[in-house]
C-alpha cells in the first residue's frame, strides 16, 4: 500500500503529537500543523513536514494553507481535525465572545477546513476525514456547557457529512473520546470565565480545582487511543477486514458515558411514549 499523506491540526501536544509519531511509525507521510510553528520544529527531525495553521483563521487564509499542504506531496489522503480546547464557566458568566471563541476552534475550524479539502477528495474519489469529538457531546456537566455544546454541535454536523460523502468514496470518522492524558486540562490551557456574581465565586473556585484534579489523572492511554484511530483509517490491526464504524467511542469512561446516556434516553422515551 502506498504511503498515505496525513494533514493534522493541533500537533504541539496531546493526541495531535501522538498522531504524528504514530503515522510516521506506520511509514506514512505527515504534514503536522500548529498555530505556533516553533512548538513543532522538533517534528521535522522526526520526519514530519511542518506548517503553521490556526484553525480559526479566516476562510481565505485557510484556503491558502490547504493549497500549501497540497504542495508538499501533491495530495492529502487524511485530514485529522484535532485542534481544540476547553472553556469552563457558568452559563451566566460565559460571554458571547467566550462561546464564539470555543465554537470557532472546536466547530467552525474543522468545518471550514473540511469544506476546503472536500473538492480535492472528490477529485481523488478517496480520502478520510477524522474529527476529534468527545463523549462530552453526550452529556451535560455544570460549568462545562461551552465544551459540551461545542462537541455536540460537531457531532450534529458530522453525521450528515458522513452520509453525504460515502457515495463518492470519502470516509468520515467521528472519534468520541473519553478522558485521555493530554494537555487539554492543563491549567495553562483551560479557560475559565471569571464570575461577575458573588454567588458563583465558591463555585468557580471549585471548577478551577476540578480541572486541576482531573489533569494527569485521566484513565485513557493516549498512545493506545491514537493507535486505535490510525488502525481504523488504515484498515490495519483491529480494523483489518472489518467495516469500520463511522462513530468510534474511545476509552472505557467514554463508552460508559455514551451507554448510560443512551439507556437514560431510551427509558425516558419508553416511559412517556403514550403521550403521543
Ligand atoms: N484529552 C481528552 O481527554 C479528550 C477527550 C475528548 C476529546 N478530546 C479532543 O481531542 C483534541 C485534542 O486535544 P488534546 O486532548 O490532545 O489536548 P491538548 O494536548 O491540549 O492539545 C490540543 C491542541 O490543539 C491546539 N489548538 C488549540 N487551539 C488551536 C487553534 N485555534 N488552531 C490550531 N491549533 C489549536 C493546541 O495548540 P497550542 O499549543 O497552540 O495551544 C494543541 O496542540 C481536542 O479537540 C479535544 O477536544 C480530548
Amino acid at each position: 500500500m502506498a504511503p498515505l499523506v496525513w494533514l493534522i491540526t493541533g500537533t504541539s501536544s496531546g493526541f495531535g503529537l501522538f498522531f504524528v509519531h504514530s503515522v510516521l511509525a506506520h511509514g506514512d507521510k505527515v504534514i503536522a500543523t500548529a498555530r505556533t510553528l516553533s512548538k513543532i520544529q522538533h517534528l521535522k527531525e522526526a520526519g514530519a513536514d511542518i506548517m503553521q495553521l490556526d484553525v480559526t483563521a479566516p476562510q481565505a487564509e485557510l484556503d491558502a494553507k490547504v493549497k500549501e499542504a497540497m504542495g508538499f506531496y501533491g495530495k492529502v489522503d487524511v485530514l485529522v481535525n484535532n485542534a481544540g480546547y476547553v472553556q469552563t464557566g457558568n452559563w451566566e458568566d460565559l460571554s458571547h465572545e467566550d462561546l464564539l471563541a470555543i465554537f470557532n476552534t472546536n466547530v467552525f475550524g474543522p468545518i471550514n477546513l473540511t469544506r476546503l479539502i472536500l473538492p480535492y477528495f472528490r477529485k481523488q474519489h478517496a480520502g478520510t476525514i477524522v474529527f476529534m469529538g468527545s463523549s462530552a457531546a453526550w452529556q451535560g456537566n455544570p460549568g462545562a456547557s461551552a465544551y459540551n455544546g461545542s462537541k455536540a454541535a460537531l457531532q450534529g454536523m458530522v453525521e450528515g457529512l458522513q452520509q453525504e460523502m460515502a457515495p463518492p468514496g470519502i470516509k468520515t470518522l467521528l472519534i468520541e473520546a473519553g478522558s485521555f492524558r493530554t494537555e487539554l486540562l492543563d491549567p495553562k490551557n483551560v479557560k475559565l470565565a471569571p464570575t461577575n456574581f458573588k454567588e458563583y465565586e465558591k463555585y468557580n473556585n471549585w471548577l478551577k480545582g476540578l480541572a486541576k484534579s482531573l489533569n494527569g489523572a485521566q484513565v485513557g492511554d493516549t498512545r493506545k487511543g491514537v493507535e486505535t484511530v490510525v488502525d481504523a483509517v488504515k484498515g490495519k490491526g483491529w480494523a483489518e477486514g472489518k467495516e469500520v464504524p463511522f462513530r468510534l467511542v474511545l476509552g472505557s469512561d467514554g463508552i460508559k458515558t455514551v451507554v448510560d446516556k443512551a439507556k437514560e434516553v431510551i427509558a425516558l422515551c419508553e416511559k412517556w411514549s403514550d403521550l403521543f
